[in-house]
C-alpha cells in the first residue's frame, strides 16, 4: 500500500507531502478498524475514573507489562516524566544512557519537573553495564550527599537505531540497581517491538522494573496515548501527577478504544515492520550504502551519510526531492528510516530503489 500523504512538519511544510514517509512510526493514521472501534467506544469521565474504555485499557496494559496497575496518559514523555518524579526528590541523580530519550529529547524535563541531576553513561548500542552503573552509585559516607535514586533504561533504544536489550542484561542491571537502592524505570515506548523481536514476553521484561512506560502512538498505530504501569500504590501516586501535569482527561475512552484495538490487532504484526526494515537495510547495503546490518533489530534502519561525504541536510533534501522522507538523529550525519503500519511492501521496494539513486545524485552534486 502506498503511504498516505503525511502531514506537514514545522521543518519542511511543503516538501514532505506525498512521500514514502519513513521519518517515524508516529506517522501512522488510525486504520478503518481502529476508527470503527473509536466510533463505538463506551466513554465516561476519565478524571472520575468512570470511563470504561480507559479502565479496561489500564487493566490490559498492567497485565501486558507485568505490573499491578497502569494509568492512561496523553504521551510517553508525560509517562516518563511522572515516573522520574515519583522515584526521586529534587537534587537526586538520575542514571541513564547519554542518548536516552529522557536525557536528550524531553526538554530537560528531568531537571524541570523532578529537579534531577543527570549522570549520563556512555553506553554501547544503547546499553550499559552493571560495572558502569556501580561506578556512579558508590554509597556515600555522608547522609547529606546527593544520591542516585533512579535508573532509567530504554528498550528498544531509539538513538541507537531501535536496538533491544537481552533479558539477562536487564535482570543483572535491575538487580544491581536495587542493591544500590535505586528505583528502576523502563522507557518502553517501543517495548512491544523489543518483545516481538526477541521473543521474550513484554511482561517478563516489564516486570523487572518498578515502573514502565508504553507508547500507543508509535508502532501500535494509535493517534495518541501512553501508559505508565507499576505497583498499585505507585500508580495511585501517579494519578496525582497526572492531574498536576494537566493530563487528567474527560471522555478519553475515545482514544483508549484505539489502544484496546491495537492490543488486539497491532502487536504481532510488528514483526512485519521489522521484516520490512531488514529488507530496506539489505537492499540499501546491497546497493553500496553504508548500512550496518547488525544494527537492524526492529523497525529502524540507520544510514550514515557522512561516510558518503554528504551532509545531513543536503541528504534529507535530496531524499525528499526523490519522494522519500527520512529523518535526522542525534548523531550529526546519521539518518534514520522507520517502518510502520502505513507502509506496505511496495513502498519498501520503491524506497530500496529510490534512496541509493537520490543519494548518489547528492554525492555527485
Ligand atoms: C524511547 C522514547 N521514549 C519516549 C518518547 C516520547 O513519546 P511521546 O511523543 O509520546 O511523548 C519517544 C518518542 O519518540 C521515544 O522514542
Amino acid at each position: 500500500m502506498r503511504a498516505r500523504p503525511c502531514s506537514a512538519t514545522p521543518e519542511a511544510p511543503d516538501r514532505v507531502r506525498g512521500v514514502i514517509d519513513l521519518r517515524s512510526d508516529t506517522a501512522t493514521r488510525p486504520s478503518a478498524g481502529m476508527r470503527a472501534a473509536i466510533a463505538a467506544a463506551e466513554v465516561g469521565d476519565e478524571q472520575r475514573r468512570e470511563d470504561p474504555s480507559v479502565n479496561a485499557l489500564q487493566e490490559r496494559a498492567a497485565a501486558l507489562l507485568g505490573q499491578q496497575a497502569a494509568v492512561f496518559l496523553p504521551t510517553a514523555t508525560m509517562a516518563n516524566q511522572i515516573a522520574l518524579k515519583l522515584h526521586s526528590r529534587p537534587g537526586d541523580v538520575l542514571v541513564a544512557d547519554r542518548f536516552a530519550h529522557v536525557v536528550i529529547y524531553e526538554y530537560g524535563g528531568a531537571a524541570v519537573h523532578a529537579g534531577l541531576m543527570i549522570e549520563a553513561l556512555d553506553g554501547r548500542e544503547g546499553r550499559f553495564t552493571v560495572e558502569q552503573l556501580e561506578a556512579v552509585t558508590v554509597p556515600s559516607t555522608k547522609a547529606a550527599d546527593q544520591r542516585a535514586t533512579v535508573l532509567a533504561v530504554e528498550n528498544t533504544h531509539n538513538s541507537s537505531g531501535g536496538r533491544c536489550w537481552p533479558l539477562d542484561e536487564l535482570e543483572a542491571l535491575t538487580a544491581a540497581a536495587r542493591a544500590r537502592g535505586l528505583a528502576t524505570h523502563l522507557d518502553g515506548a517501543r517495548l512491544l517491538n523489543a518483545a516481538v523481536a526477541t521473543g521474550v514476553a513484554a511482561d517478563r521484561i516489564g516486570g523487572l522494573f518498578d515502573t514502565v512506560t508504553l507508547c500507543l502512538s508509535k508502532g501500535l498505530g494509535c493517534p495518541l496515548g501512553a501508559l505508565l504501569a507499576g505497583p498499585a500504590e505507585t500508580i495511585e501516586r501517579a494519578w496525582r501527577e497526572k492531574h498536576l501535569f494537566g493530563g487528567a482527561m474527560r471522555q478519553a475512552g475515545i482514544v483508549a478504544a484505539a489502544g484496546l484495538y491495537a492490543f488486539d490487532h497491532h502487536v504481532d504484526r510488528l514483526a512485519e515492520d521489522h521484516a520490512r526494515a531488514r529488507r530496506l537495510a539489505e537492499g540499501w547495503h546491497a546497493a553500496g550504502l553504508p548500512v550496518d546490518l547488525d544494527q537492524v533489530q526492529t523497525n529502524f534502519v540507520q544510514l550514515d551519510v557522512g561516510a558518503m561525504g554528504l551532509g545531513r541536510d543536503d541528504a534529507l533534501a535530496s531524499l525528499r526531492d526523490a519522494g522519500v522522507g527520512l529523518s535526522s538523529t542525534i548523531h550529526p550525519t546519521v539518518l534514520r528510516a522507520v517502518t510502520h503500519l502505513d507502509l506496505g511492501d511496495d513502498d519498501v521496494e520503491l524506497a530500496v530503489e529510490l534512496v541509493p539513486r537520490a543519494l548518489r545524485v547528492g554525492v555527485a552534486a
